[in-house]
């Protein structure tokens, strides 16, 4: 028999990319710490995730950090919170990079065998919707009012859900309804920063610098950015998208505006001045994202503002359609790209001119954590959802049908 503290306390793990986290949260809703340990400045020298460096540094990080959110949940609960103290350990099951996700695994699997604690899989992406939901009832919000229109938008994702809790032990439900047919929101964001010349990764790069260039100096075309659909009314098969169901789908696409960008900058001969940003980036790494301004021509800047314009308005579009054909009572964004200025406020406004409640997470909550993976955690602990002990890591792991 398990043993159960009663305490309603979970460890959240999570390390399916580039982040080593680790969160104790109370019942779903408090969380009593969280730990990131971000690897973001190793791998910008690459320009994106280099996998097998990323396993090493998670390997390197997780006892500490481990260790630092027992600590700091001490801390904030008063007295000395242990491992004996723990109802269930929570661990990210996938979608991720297979080396990186076996390491917060393995080390899960051997903490709850050793304590004889229950061991919790979680979806990545239920818990990025989860960090939503758990902010809100840490502010003592009303609960989101279901079905709820989830929009997770990061670097390696881009899907749209429906979201609804079921029957008596109220476990949540997700209908995947959207879906990038190639690249995801946040990989466009980092192939533009790259190609731009700016750091890594790109999305708050672009952030920072669009609201100094005018958004509608260039268009990109909605065929740029629209998946392409058959005639017979088939999207193309792609091996990141995956099968379609019944019912309305509503897709994203953004490999051709990111190929629009790159023409843009060959027809008005931006690689020189592309090459000196760079140059000066690498020689002084104290340059801040505000600071990159003052080494982009106005015509760059346009070009960064236009492309966030746009691609924020495709995610508002496609959400809001989705929204109003599939009666969604309300929205939550979620995910790195969640963290935008620009797709904050337009979802906000929108939502307001709607009347839809909408939430994002902190800017905390938006990018990789252990706290949403705990908080996803907890109605799967309600209802005994364990995972075995021969739990593996899952690449392509998806969430809900679809
Ligand atoms: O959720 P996340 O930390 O990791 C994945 O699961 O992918 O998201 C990282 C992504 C990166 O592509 C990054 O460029 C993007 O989120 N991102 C942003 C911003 N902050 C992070 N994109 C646009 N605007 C931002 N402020
Ligand atoms: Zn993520």
């Amino acid at each position: 028999m398990r043993e159960s503290s009663g305490t309603g306390l979970i460890l959240g793990i999570e390390s399916s990319c580039d982040e080593t986290a680790a969160a104790v949260v109370r019942s779903g809703t408090t969380a009593l710490s969280n730990v990131v340990a971000s690897q973001m400045s190793l791998h910008a020298n690459y320009g994106g995730v280099v996998p097998e460096l990323a396993s090493r540094e998670h390997l390197r990080n997780i006892v500490p950090v481990v260790r630092e959110a027992m600590s700091r949940a001490s801390a904030a609960a008063g007295y000395p919170v242990t491992f004996a103290d723990l109802d269930a350990v929570a661990v990210t099951e996938g979608p991720g990079l297979a080396g990186a996700l076996l390491v917060g695994i393995t080390y899960a699997k051997a903490l709850t065998f050793g304590l004889d604690k229950p061991l919790i899989a979680v979806n990545h992406l239920e818990g990025h919707i989860h960090a939503v939901l758990m902010e809100a009832s840490e502010r003592s919000e009303a609960p989101m009012e279901l079905p709820i229109l989830a929009l997770v938008v990061s670097g390696g994702h881009t899907h749209l859900y429906l979201a609804k809790q079921q029957g008596n032990d109220s476990t949540w439900t997700y209908r995947n309804v959207g879906h990038t047919v190639d690249d995801a929101a946040g990989e466009a964001y980092d192939k533009v920063a790259k190609l731009l010349g700016l750091g890594y990764p790109g999305g708050p790069w672009i952030d920072a610098l669009a609201p100094k260039g005018n958004p509608r100096a260039v268009t990109f075309t909605f065929s740029e950015i629209k998946p392409r659909i058959y005639r017979d009314g088939s999207a193309p098969a792609n091996k990141k998208a995956p099968p379609r169901s019944q019912g309305p789908h509503f897709d994203f696409s953004f490999s051709g505006i990111k190929t629009a960008v790159l023409r843009y900058v060959e027809t008005h001969h931006l690689r020189a001045s592309i090459e000196a940003r760079r140059a000066a980036l690498s020689a002084d790494p104290s340059i801040t994202q505000k600071d990159a301004a003052q080494l982009c021509d106005q015509q760059t800047l346009d070009l960064i503002a236009s492309f966030q314009h746009a691609v924020v308005g495709n995610l508002l579009r496609q959400t809001l359609a989705a929204a109003e054909s599939l009666g969604a009572c309300s929205i939550v964004v979620s995910g790195g790209v969640a963290a935008n200025s620009e797709l904050r406020r337009r979802f906000q406004a929108e939502a307001d001119r709607r009347g839809l409640p909408i939430a994002f997470p902190s800017l905390a909550l938006s990018t990789d954590n252990a706290a949403m993976i705990a908080a996803a955690a907890w109605p799967k602990l309600l209802a005994h959802d364990f995972a075995s002990e021969d739990l593996g890591a899952t690449p392509q792991l998806r969430l809900g049908q679809r």
